[in-house]
């Protein structure tokens, strides 16, 4: 599939060492709700929605001294690499390509990693 990156916003938007949200317009009207974690110079783009009990990423994700992702209502860690679990690793919350350039981020949003847990829909087909 043909990458299709577009930009969510300054990087100046994103404070470092946390966790914020972007709403990328799909072109078929609807919405994919993106959390956007920040490390120095790096972005890392998630759907935005902890595989646990759904909670939003871009409101309660925290990043730990570790470089994960961790969820703030249970506190469920992820990976900022892969979006994997760092316990159970075949649970995966979707992940996209994501890069500075300039001072602009921009997300892949063709690149999302299924998600490897049944019952976890593909968030461009249900939760967009
Ligand atoms: S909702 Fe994210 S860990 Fe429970």
């Amino acid at each position: 599939m043909t990458p299709d990156w577009r930009r969510v916003g300054a990087l100046a938007d994103f404070a470092d060492g946390e966790v914020g949200g972007a709403r990328v317009a799909l072109d078929d009207g609807r919405e994919l709700k993106l959390a956007i974690a920040r490390r120095g110079d790096a972005v890392y783009a998630f759907f935005d929605q902890c595989p646990h009990r759904g909670a939003p990423f871009s409101e309660l994700g925290l990043l730990d001294d570790e470089g994960n992702l961790l969820c703030g209502w249970h506190y469920w860690a992820f990976r900022l690499s892969d979006g994997a679990h760092t316990v159970l690793p075949n649970l995966v919350v979707p992940c996209y390509p994501a890069r500075v350039q300039g001072d602009a981020v921009l997300v892949d949003i063709t690149g999302a990693r299924r998600p490897a847990v049944a019952g976890i829909e593909d968030p461009k087909e249900e939760d967009a």
